[in-house]
């Protein structure tokens, strides 16, 4: 572009543009998932655990990914009734991230990606749900993929970048949230399928809010 400049058209210019975008984005989140990895596996991941309502989290999270996949259409589908969840507000955002952005990144093209939560009376987790439709992600891959630099190769993950931490971070996060993922995959027709990421993560109660405060 600085070699260039007064050759390119504004159309080329803004390509050249989208494409420093699109590359720093990438630079921060792979630094930033570096840093989480560093982080986690020298135990100075200090969480700070909160009581937090899951709509607006969602909802905030859709809107940064919404701009960077404007083809895809997220559904939202959440209970009123869902209780508030007891979390690290900012290392929840970013479970939340990874797994929509993965939805969006891996989905089929105009897939659209649905998220709801559910919960059951007596039970003290609520549960997120992350559905996008595309490849199959396979009963063997469902351990590996939540292991560190771990893709899967299929011609979806070729197309695009990834450095294989997202889920294993992902993880990690859930579960010293006292949380848990699982994934599952579902067959439709004409060989696609209906991948689902499901979260559960503890309701917020008296209890919990204690130790939180204990945790500080
Ligand atoms: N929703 C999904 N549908 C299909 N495949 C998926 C989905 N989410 C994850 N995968 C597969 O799991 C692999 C691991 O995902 P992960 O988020 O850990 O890494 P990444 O997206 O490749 O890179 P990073 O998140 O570090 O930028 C992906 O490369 C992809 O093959
Ligand atoms: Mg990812």
């Amino acid at each position: 572009m600085l070699s260039s400049w007064e050759k390119l058209d504004d159309e080329s210019k803004k390509r050249f543009l989208k494409i420093i975008e699109e590359q720093s984005n990438r630079l921060i989140n792979l630094v930033e998932n570096m840093l989480s990895v560093t982080k986690l596996s020298t135990g100075n991941e200090n969480l700070i655990l909160k009581e937090i309502s899951v709509k607006p989290l969602v909802e905030t999270v859709i809107s940064v990914i919404k701009n960077q996949h404007g083809d895809k259409n997220f559904s939202l589908n959440i209970d009123e009734k869902t209780p508030t969840i007891l979390v690290d507000k900012d290392k929840f955002q970013q479970v939340l991230t990874n797994i929509i952005e993965n939805a969006a990144k891996y989905g089929d093209l105009h897939s659209s990606i649905a998220i709801e939560t559910g919960f059951c009376k007596d039970c003290e987790y609520v549960s997120i749900k992350i559905s996008n439709t595309g490849d199959e992600i396979r009963k063997e891959d469902f351990e590996k993929i939540f292991k560190k630099f771990s893709r899967i190769d299929n011609p979806l993950t070729r197309r695009v970048q990834g450095s294989g931490l997202g889920l294993y971070i992902t993880k990690n996060l859930v579960e010293k949230m006292d949380g848990k993922i699982a994934v599952y995959c579902k067959e439709l027709e004409n060989n696609r399928y209906l991948t689902t990421f499901e979260i559960f993560i503890p309701a917020s109660n008296v209890e919990k809010q204690a130790r939180a405060i204990c945790n500080q």
